[in-house]
């Protein structure tokens, strides 16, 4: 019997990966309730074998078993590094020791490698697009696609299985299963993973995905969460999401003391619920930040509601507005709600943050403490403005 699972996902192709099933928050940004994993990957030529990623260090001892668990005392002889983030790569220390093999990567990787991980130049080969090893009856072909995370990642694609190795492009913190297939809400972990790490350089993701279309890929095995062997769906998803398409819906993100901001809340959720828009609403208080991220992948509007505090927005509002800027969504339209006690001085903050996150700002709408019927009207017809707008953009 064997002691450690490395199954087999497509033919002399292993999974090697480790599930981190403890981790709850990822970049030091991104929850992760239910952990995620690593994902590395072995290829075994008729000559020679190759790893895809390496593991995060916590993981190396069991990442080595496995290795030698399918490999006996055959050697490794290249290590492609698709990305130089320690969750992958912070093993090819000691996979550079252990075996005399060659790191691959581009040439910003091979600077990172040296940078993070003290690998000497001369134990890499840097690629270039279309450039490719031959294991003997397996072909490895790679694709520099800067910012899939970092400036120095690649895509490595096996033709003759026609699978592609995506690094973190297409990842999830989903812990739930080895093949899309078998795991829980595939779309939903993947789109949380791309709202933290991929929404805010949706560029280079549209780049990227040229790249891909012009293969012929029937399998995607990314760096965290399931392999895709119906990647149709989640190609599809990676398409919407890179070309920031977004439907007819508003986040509304608030916070409130003495609820007066949370009635004015209410009244708006009520006409942008009549009108159709589809809404998710948030109270900082109880919300991580990170959490707005999926949301925010698809969202056209943002209404922000905040009480006036010490002259400014609410402090919690104002890290929501740092996060959400961050993230770079593609949200089009915003609205900014407040009450105040003695003074106008918060809606110039409003004011403020949609012209920095470029999201243009259909209005204000300042309460003096509770709001009064007069208010609510007021609420109510802005409320309709705004949904008007984000029903008239198709
Ligand atoms: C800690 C604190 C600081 C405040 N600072 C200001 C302020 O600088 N300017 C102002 O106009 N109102 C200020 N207020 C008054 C609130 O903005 C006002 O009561 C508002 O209606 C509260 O809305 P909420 O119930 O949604 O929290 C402050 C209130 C609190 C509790
Ligand atoms: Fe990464
Ligand atoms: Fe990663």
């Amino acid at each position: 019997m064997d002691k450690y699972a490395t199954p087999q996902i497509s033919d002399r192709v292993y999974a090697l990966g480790a599930t981190d099933w403890k981790r709850r928050v990822f970049d030091a940004l991104a929850p992760t309730p239910i952990g995620t994993t690593y994902n590395g990957y072995l290829v075994k030529g008729d000559n020679k074998t190759a790893l895809i990623d390496t593991i995060h260090p916590d993981f190396r001892d069991e990442y080595f078993g496995k290795i030698e668990q399918l490999l006996g005392s055959t050697p490794v002889d290249y290590v492609i590094m698709n990305h130089a983030e320690p969750d992958h790569a912070g093993a090819i220390p000691d996979v550079l020791d252990k075996f005399a093999a060659t790191l691959i990567t581009t040439k910003k990787g091979a600077e990172l490698a040296g940078l993070y991980y003290n690998v000497p130049q001369d134990r890499i080969r840097i690629v270039k697009e279309g450039d490719s090893v031959d294991l003997g009856g397996k072909t490895l072909t790679f694709h520099p696609s800067p910012f899939i995370h970092w400036p120095e990642t690649m895509l490595t694609y096996l033709p003759e299985n026609k699978l592609l190795f995506s690094c973190d492009f297409f990842a999830a913190h989903n812990t739930s299963g080895l093949f899309d297939d078998e795991a829980d809400d595939v779309i939903l972990w993947a789109k949380k993973y791309y709202g933290e790490i991929m929404m805010p350089l949706a560029k280079m993701g549209r780049m990227a995905m040229d790249k891909i279309r012009k293969l012929d890929v029937e399998m995607i095995a990314p760096s965290h969460g399931p392999v895709y062997r119906h990647p149709e769906t989640i190609l599809a998803e990676y398409t919407r999401w890179t070309n920031q398409m977004t439907k007819p819906k508003a986040l509304i993100v608030y916070v409130s003391m003495y609820k007066h901001t949370e009635r004015m809340v209410e009244v708006f959720v009520e006409i942008l619920r009549n009108k159709g828009i589809e809404i998710r609403v948030f109270d900082m208080v109880g919300t991580e930040p990170g959490e707005l991220a999926e949301h925010l992948v698809d969202t056209r509007a943002l209404v922000l509601a905040s009480p006036t505090v010490l002259g400014a927005m609410h402090p919690l509002i104002q890290y929501a507005g740092i996060m959400i800027k961050t993230f770079k969504p593609p949200l089009k339209y915003g609205m900014f709600i407040n009450s105040y006690g003695w003074g106008k001085s918060a809606s110039a903050h409003g004011a403020e943050f949609f012209d920095s996150a470029k999201i243009e700002n259909v209005g204000i709408i300042e309460v003096n403490a509770a709001p009064g019927e007069e208010d609510n009207q007021n609420l109510r017809e802005a409320a309709a403005v705004l949904a008007d707008k984000i029903l008239a953009d198709t």
